[in-house]
C-alpha cells in the first residue's frame, strides 16, 4: 500500500475510486509515503495505526461523505491535528465554504493540475513539520524547566544551607579566643559534616543536570567491579568508622562490568552511603556480587532502620518528600537514588531495593558482563 521511507512524511488517500486514487498516487509517490483507502472505515484504521502527516479527502462517497468524515477526525483528540485538504468535483462556493466549515486546511476541485497539487500538499507537509518540531521543542523546554526549578530549589535549600553552616562556625571559631582543643574538635566535625553533604550533593546536582539534558558523556569499558567498589568504600570509610558500622566487601577480584566508571562509582557511593547513614551505630553494612548469565548482580545491603512498604514502592523518585534523616541526623535531598536509577537504566541494567522495617534493606542493580 506504501513505499515505506521512514524519513518522508506520510500521505493518506480516501477516495471510494481507485482511478482517482491512482491520478494522485502518480503525481506525488516518490515524494512522500503515500497511503490509501477507498473506505471510511479502513481510512479510520490506518490513521490511528500510523502517524500520518496529511489527509487527502474526497467529498463524495456512498457510505459517509466526506465533510462527515472530517468533521468525526476534527472531534478525535488522537486525530484532529492532522490536516485535511478536500480533492473533490464539487466546486461550487457554497461546498468549498463547507469544507473549511469541517475543518479542513486547503480545498482542491477536480480536474486539477498536478504541479497546483504538488504544491499545496508540499505547503501543508511543510507547515505540519514545523508544527512538529515546535511541539518537540516545547516539551523539551518544559522538560529543563522543571529540572532548572528543581536546581534552584536544591541549591537555593539545602546547599546554602549548609554553606551557611560552615561560615557561621567559622566565625564563631575566630571570636572565641579561649576554644578548648577538644570544643574546637568538635566544631571542625561539624563542619566537615556540612561540606561533605555539600560536597556529595554537587556531584550529585551536577552528574543529575547532566543526565537530565542528556549531556553526561558515556564511555563504557570493561572494568573490574572489586577496584571501582574498594575505591568507594575507602572513601565512605571514615563516615562508616565514625558511626562504628563495618563495611564488608566481598566482591571477586574476577569480575568484570562493562559499564562507564565514574557512572557506577556515583550508583555505588549514593547506596553505600544510604545504607551508612540508615544503620545504627554497632551495624553492618556489605557489598557483594554474583554473575548471573550476561550479567552481574551487585548488591548493598545493611543491617538497618528499613523502609516501609508503601515507601518502598516510591524510593526511586526524586523528591525532597522522599527524604528522611539519617540514624545519626544525617541530611538528604532525595536526589541520589533517582540518580542511581538513570544511571542504571542508562546502562540497560535493573535496580530494585527489598526491606524490611527494622530490619534492615538490600539494594540490588544489575549490569551487563561483556560488551553486546
Ligand atoms: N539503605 C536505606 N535504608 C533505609 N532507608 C533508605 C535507604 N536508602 C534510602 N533510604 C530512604 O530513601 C530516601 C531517599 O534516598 P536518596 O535518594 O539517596 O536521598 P537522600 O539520601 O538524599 O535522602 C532516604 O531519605 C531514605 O528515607
Ligand atoms: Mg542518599
Amino acid at each position: 500500500m506504501a513505499n515505506e521511507n521512514e524519513s518522508c512524511g506520510k500521505i493518506l488517500v480516501l477516495d471510494d475510486e481507485k482511478t482517482n486514487i491512482d491520478i494522485i498516487k502518480n503525481a506525488i509517490e516518490g515524494d512522500y509515503n503515500l497511503y490509501y483507502a477507498l473506505k471510511p472505515a479502513d481510512a479510520l484504521m490506518i490513521l490511528k495505526r500510523i502517524n500520518v502527516d496529511l489527509l487527502l479527502l474526497d467529498i463524495l462517497m456512498p457510505e459517509m461523505d466526506g465533510y462527515e468524515f472530517c468533521r468525526n477526525i476534527k472531534n478525535d483528540e488522537a486525530l484532529k491535528n492532522i490536516p485535511v485538504i478536500f480533492i473533490t468535483g464539487k466546486n461550487d462556493i457554497a461546498s468549498v465554504i463547507k469544507g473549511f466549515e469541517a475543518g479542513a486546511v486547503d480545498y482542491i476541485t477536480k480536474p486539477f493540475e498536478v504541479p497546483e497539487l504538488m504544491a499545496r500538499v508540499r505547503t501543508q507537509m511543510e507547515l505540519q513539520g514545523t508544527k512538529r518540531q515546535l511541539e518537540n521543542t516545547n516539551k523539551a523546554l518544559i522538560r529543563l524547566n522543571a529540572t532548572k526549578d528543581r536546581l534552584f530549589s536544591i541549591i537555593g535549600h539545602d546547599l546554602r544551607g549548609s554553606v551557611g553552616g560552615i561560615d557561621s562556625l567559622l566565625q564563631f571559631l575566630l571570636d572565641t579566643n579561649d576554644m578548648g582543643a577538644d570544643e574546637m574538635r568538635r566544631y571542625i566535625k561539624e563542619m566537615k559534616s556540612y561540606a561533605s553533604f555539600a560536597g556529595d550533593l554537587l556531584e550529585n546536582l551536577l552528574n543529575w543536570a547532566l543526565t537530565q539534558e542528556n549531556r553526561l558523556e558515556f564511555n563504557r569499558r570493561s572494568l573490574s567491579l572489586s577496584a571501582i567498589v574498594r575505591q568507594c568504600s575507602q572513601t565512605l570509610g571514615l563516615a562508616a568508622h565514625a558511626k562504628n558500622i563495618t563495611v564488608k566487601d566481598s566482591v571477586d577480584e574476577g569480575i568484570t562490568i562493562y559499564a562507564d566508571g565514574d557512572m557506577i562509582m556515583t550508583v555505588i557511593r549514593n547506596l553505600l552511603s544510604n545504607a551508612i547513614k540508615f544503620t545504627h551505630p554497632g551495624g553492618s553494612v556489605s557489598i557483594s556480587a554474583s554473575e548471573i548469565e550476561d550479567c552481574v548482580k551487585i548488591s548493598v545491603a545493611d543491617t538497618g532502620v528499613g523502609i516501609a512498604a508503601e515507601k518502598l514502592k516510591t524510593i526511586f523518585n526524586t523528591g525532597k518528600d522522599n527524604s528522611t534523616g539519617g540514624t545519626a541526623g544525617e541530611k538528604g535531598t532525595g536526589l541520589g537514588l533517582f540518580l542511581c536509577r538513570e544511571l542504571i537504566e542508562k546502562h540497560h541494567g535493573e535496580i530494585s531495593a527489598e526491606s524490611e522495617e527494622g530490619k534492615g534493606s538490600v539494594f540490588i542493580f544489575t549490569l551487563p558482563k561483556q560488551k553486546k
